[in-house]
């Protein structure tokens, strides 16, 4: 499937790698596309073209993207961000409880079937997450079940158990859960090569 992703940072050139082995096209959405490589394009030409896109910009940036990209018209967008920004206690979420960044990006983009999946875990495991024993979670909050399918469906294609978590308005407990991983990782000493697995009784 032809998905673009928005943003070639950490997290957008991981899932790329990840996608791709699974025999996705990637088109990159830049806002200054390389001219030298060609799978980079302008968001919004990216957009267009592709069935689907991964929105992995900082979440300030969100609202800007999304308007000047235009063409959501009917297609899958995941939201692969967090609400993040610096608290006094150091960095945390700057929303939760009542709503959800993605609730957020959902508003901004009302003609596009919004998901959230992708966030919960580092950009290091999103290249490579299949290489884990037992594949890490990654759930998925949405409101369209037969788009869901699509996103799941890509989820477990770039390694990760893909699981529905329920309505997008679920994305204001996954949030945290990318709170939690970064407070493992970064300040509690975990690193990054590590991963939350799922697991079921009997
Ligand atoms: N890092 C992680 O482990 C991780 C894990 C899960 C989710 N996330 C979330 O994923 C998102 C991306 O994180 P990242 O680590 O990949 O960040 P990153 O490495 O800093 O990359 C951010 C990308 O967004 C682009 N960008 C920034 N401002 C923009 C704007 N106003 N218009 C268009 N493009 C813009 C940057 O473009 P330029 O190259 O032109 O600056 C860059 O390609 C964030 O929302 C983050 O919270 C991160």
């Amino acid at each position: 499937m032809k998905v673009a992703i928005i943003g070639v940072g950490n997290v957008g050139r991981a899932l790329a790698t990840a996608l791709r082995k699974a025999g996705h096209e990637i088109l990159f959405g830049a806002r200054s596309p390389d001219t030298q490589k060609p799978e980079q394009h302008s968001i919004p030409d990216a957009v267009r073209a592709a069935e689907a896109s991964i929105l992995a910009v900082p979440f300030p940036a969100a609202a800007d993207v999304i308007a000047a990209a235009g063409g959501f018209e009917g297609k899958i967008l995941i939201d692969a961000t967090n609400p993040l920004g610096m608290m006094p206690e150091g960095l945390g979420l700057t929303m939760g409880y009542t709503t959800s960044g993605a609730e957020r990006i959902a508003a901004q983009a009302p003609e596009a079937f919004v998901f959230k999946a992708f966030n919960q875990t580092g950009w290091e495991n999103m290249q490579d997450a299949a290489a884990y024993a037992a594949r890490p979670v990654m759930f998925v909050a949405g409101d369209d079940t037969a788009r869901k399918r699509v996103v799941l469906t890509l989820v477990a294609d770039a390694g990760f158990e893909a699981v529905d978590a329920g309505p997008l308005r679920t994305a204001r407990l996954l949030e945290p859960l990318a709170m939690l991983w970064i407070e493992l990782g970064r300040k509690r000493g975990f690193g990054s090569d590590f991963a939350v697995t799922l697991q079921r009784k009997g």
